[in-house]
């Protein structure tokens, strides 16, 4: 009678032994994501580039820099050519994206009229940005911007963060 109570509990703790082992093996993915995803998500949104020198550029003249920036797709991390509007103004150094603000046109600066002219729908942008001329909704789109030295380290687009924190 006694021997059998022990091979009962020990098979009971063998059948337990089991089952938490099966359930850490079911749940240890969802831990993972719930606690350390976050932490992964925020690394790689920290991404910043070395764009170049700035020393070559001139006050409140714009001009376009092409470089290559890690693009981070779920797992797949690559390499692509990226531009962005670099406008060097007596209180900050400005990237703008490369694309309009209404349907995502290329513009280009336009020495002549000292403004940022878009040739899809003819908007166009002040030196720092702002609508001069619609049918452009707001201002054009921004990078984080960071100075080590005489080099420049664009981030984020502000733009796009601001839009998904809220
Ligand atoms: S895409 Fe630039 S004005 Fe329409």
């Amino acid at each position: 009678m006694f021997e059998q109570t022990n091979r009962r509990i020990f098979y009971q703790r063998i059948i337990q032994g089991i089952l938490g082992i099966v359930t850490l093996m079911v749940s240890l993915p969802a831990i993972v994501y719930l606690f350390f995803s976050g932490k992964i998500t925020q690394k790689s949104n920290k991404n910043w580039t070395d764009v170049g020198e700035i020393s070559t550029l001139k006050l409140n003249e714009p001009k376009e820099l092409v470089f290559q920036r890690l693009h981070v797709d779920g797992w797949k991390n690559s390499m692509v050519r990226a531009t962005a509007w670099i406008v060097k103004t007596e209180k900050e150094m400005i990237a703008f994206q490369p694309r309009c603000t209404h349907l995502g046109c290329g513009y280009h600066w336009s020495q002549k009229e000292k403004e940022f002219v878009c040739p899809c729908h003819a908007s166009s942008f002040s030196v720092t940005g702002e609508v001069l001329k619609g049918p452009a909704p707001r201002s054009l789109d921004r990078f984080e911007t960071r100075i080590e030295g005489k080099r420049l380290w664009l981030g984020e687009n502000i733009t796009s963060v601001r839009e998904s924190r809220s």
